[in-house]
């Protein structure tokens, strides 16, 4: 079978930061450290004025077909996976294609374009569209741009604006891939779910709380049914890193651990770690439900505090999370800078990672799981040596409280206010204003 996977990625984050534990939590009466330790967060992303859910996708599409030495004929497919999309009808990926026809020779008339919607799944849903077009052979010759963009933004005083961010990922998907190759096989996990939906409104409505359980849920749905594909379970040992959709850090701390307990299950680690603090209950030994989980909750406290959890989560888990700490969640993009963080950290340590595993594990609210493999490839090291995350990390226009509020109310659909944006853009497509049906308009500033 043709090998398929991502090639490259790039990756664009709003231009201001809101420092959560510094800026935010006095503001709001919080302990800073319900940020950094509970949620696991120092900052969130912000777009200027001028930025949004085109032009932050735009821009990182440039970045990657520019590196590339890409033109619009090389590009069969550009899909946008989006769950801030500001029109019906017209899709995000028209309006990026637009940018980008501003820049380069040619135009992406024969492109296929849509628009993915399952909240924050659909990014990895769309790089699964590519994977089929291309398996297909009904590509051309021709790659994928997927991009995931969003602004992640809550309703001002409400318990998610605490998990806020604003952010994009282009990733090019292709034959013989130089970072990943994808798996055939996937795990899904699927229900009717309502724990977190945008009823034509901007801003969410979202049970919190919930939502933690239903992604819990149906991830371990998604795991058994990985492994039925498989037809053999998980090994703790199999992958080298687990990139998890990262709404915030203290989230995949949960799905660590349950991961780890459900993947442990009758494998040599689970005799090790079973001399310390016995085997974990299996649910055939208890007369009710209750009884059961109330066995699984102290073996979880306790699983946690091994050498053998606590080492795997370090290697495994810990460096994925580096890029969501500083930006908070991008939704669509999330798990794929997840993915992308732990390929960083792997390269400044100097690993050799080439043919190595990673379990990548997508969820979007409403709600669905989806875990597959990834294999890195031998380019790998390259294609994120070419990242330039950490230095538009630290350009980000740091707001304080007052000027953050303001930037929410400039992005609020509702309200019209004209705020001064607090960046000069430079070599980037901007917001530039509205056309005769309402329509967006984007330019291009040298
Ligand atoms: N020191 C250390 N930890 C602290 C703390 C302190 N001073 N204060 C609070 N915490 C911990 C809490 O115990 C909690 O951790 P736990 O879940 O392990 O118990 C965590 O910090 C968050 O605190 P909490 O009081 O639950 O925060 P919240 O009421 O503001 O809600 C969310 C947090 C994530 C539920 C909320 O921001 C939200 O709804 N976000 C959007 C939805 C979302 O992202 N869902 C995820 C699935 S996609």
């Amino acid at each position: 079978m043709t090998s398929v996977g991502i090639d490259a990625v790039e990756v664009w984050t709003g231009k201001l930061k809101l420092d959560l534990p510094n800026t935010f939590a006095p503001q709001k009466g919080d302990d800073p450290e319900k940020y950094t330790k509970g949620l696991g967060l120092e900052a969130s992303s912000f777009p200027d004025t001028y930025e949004d859910i085109v032009t932050m996708g735009a821009n990182a599409a440039k970045r990657l077909m520019d590196r590339k030495g890409l033109t619009p004929a090389d590009i069969g497919r550009i899909d946008v996976a989006t769950e801030s999309a500001f029109d019906n009808s017209k899709p995000v990926s028209t309006y990026v294609a637009g940018c980008l026809e501003q820049v380069y020779d040619g135009d992406f008339h024969h492109a296929n374009k849509g628009e993915r919607k399952f909240a924050c799944v659909a990014g990895t849903q769309s790089i699964d569209d590519a994977y089929n077009w291309i398996a297909a052979g009904r590509n051309r010759g021709l790659a994928a741009l997927v991009i995931a963009t969003d602004t992640a933004l809550y309703a001002r005083d409400s318990s998610g604006e605490a998990t806020q961010g604003a952010g994009a990922v282009a990733m090019l998907i292709d034959e013989d891939p130089n970072l990943v190759e994808l798996s055939h096989e996937q795990g899904y996990g699927s229900a009717d779910e309502t724990d977190f939906l945008k009823p034509q409104q901007q801003f969410p409505s979202v049970d919190g709380k919930r939502s933690m359980q239903v992604y819990l849920a149906r991830m371990r749905e998604a795991v058994e049914d990985l492994e039925a594909q498989l037809d053999e379970p998980l090994h703790p040992e199999d992958f080298v890193y687990v990139p998890f959709h990262t709404p915030f850090p203290g989230m995949v701390r949960k799905a660590g651990l349950l991961g780890y307990r459900h993947i442990l299950r009758d494998t040599d680690i689970e005799d090790e770690v079973a001399e310390e603090i016995g085997r974990q209950p299996r649910e055939e030994s208890f007369d009710d439900r209750e009884s059961y989980e109330e066995a699984i909750q102290s073996y979880m406290d306790e699983l946690k505090r091994t050498e053998q959890y606590r080492s795997w989560y370090d290697a495994t888990i810990e460096p994925t999370l580096n890029i969501s700490r500083q930006v908070g969640n991008w939704y669509t993009g999330s798990v794929h800078i997840a993915r992308a963080s732990a390929l960083q950290a792997a390269a400044e340590a100097g690993r050799a990672l080439t043919g190595e595993r990673m379990l990548v594990a997508s969820y979007g609210s409403g709600a669905q799981a989806e875990v597959h493999a990834e294999t890195v490839c031998d380019g790998w090291r390259e294609e994120i040596g070419a990242l330039t995350i950490d230095e538009q990390l630290q350009r980000r226009y740091d707001l304080s409280f007052e000027e953050y509020e303001r930037v929410h109310d400039a992005h609020n659909h509702d309200l019209d206010t004209e705020v001064e944006e607090f960046t000069q853009p430079s070599g980037e497509f901007v917001h530039a204003g509205w056309g005769r049906m309402n329509e967006r308009k984007y330019e291009y500033v040298e």
